[in-house]
């Protein structure tokens, strides 16, 4: 896996565009989040901006290194599409793995039941991303969509229908 290759230069290559993703999303938030889980976390570096955070990642090499950073928080190894918590979560972020999804409806759908009633998700796709329509879509399907973005990623801020 591409992500298990470069774990050890991750952050020297991504750790600062990522960084202003998390930045962004921050701005995106009326509240502070009371519980935050992180689809496909990377190294974990959004558990600095968080009080409350849990976050998976499919890439052994990748939650080796945030274990080895002794991020805060839980972080285990896992994908959107099969991930299972008992927990709920007021804040779902996933910030440019969309495009990863082997199956794009099961990890959204996945995400959304773990979403806590009045939970916001906020997911990113780069802007040049093949994804990004396909994304949109199923997205639509399940939420009210507001899109900012900066200067990499579009940024969708999604508040689950049935709750509305
Ligand atoms: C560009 S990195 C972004 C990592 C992190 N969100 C950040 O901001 O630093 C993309 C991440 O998506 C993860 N990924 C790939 N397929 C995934 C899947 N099916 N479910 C969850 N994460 C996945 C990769 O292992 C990688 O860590």
């Amino acid at each position: 896996m591409y992500y298990d290759e470069i774990s050890k230069s991750y952050e020297e290559l991504y750790g600062l565009e990522q960084t202003r993703k998390i930045q962004h999303v921050l701005k995106l938030l009326d509240e502070k989040p009371k519980k935050v889980l992180d689809v496909g976390c990377g190294t974990g570096i959004a558990s600095d901006y968080f009080e409350n955070y849990t976050g998976f990642d499919p890439s052994k090499e990748l939650t080796k290194i945030a274990k080895e950073k002794k991020r805060k928080g839980w972080i285990f190894i896992d994908s959107a599409e099969n991930f299972s918590t008992k927990e709920k979560y007021d804040l779902i972020i996933c910030l440019t793995v969309a495009h990863h999804f082997q199956d794009k409806i099961k990890a959204i759908n996945n995400m959304k039941i773990h979403l806590k009633e009045n939970g916001l998700l906020i997911l990113s796709l780069l802007k040049k991303s093949p994804s990004n329509k396909e994304v949109l879509e199923i997205l639509k399907k399940h939420f009210e969509i507001e899109t900012s973005q900066n200067e990499k990623d579009i940024f969708y801020k999604c508040k689950p229908k049935k709750f509305i």
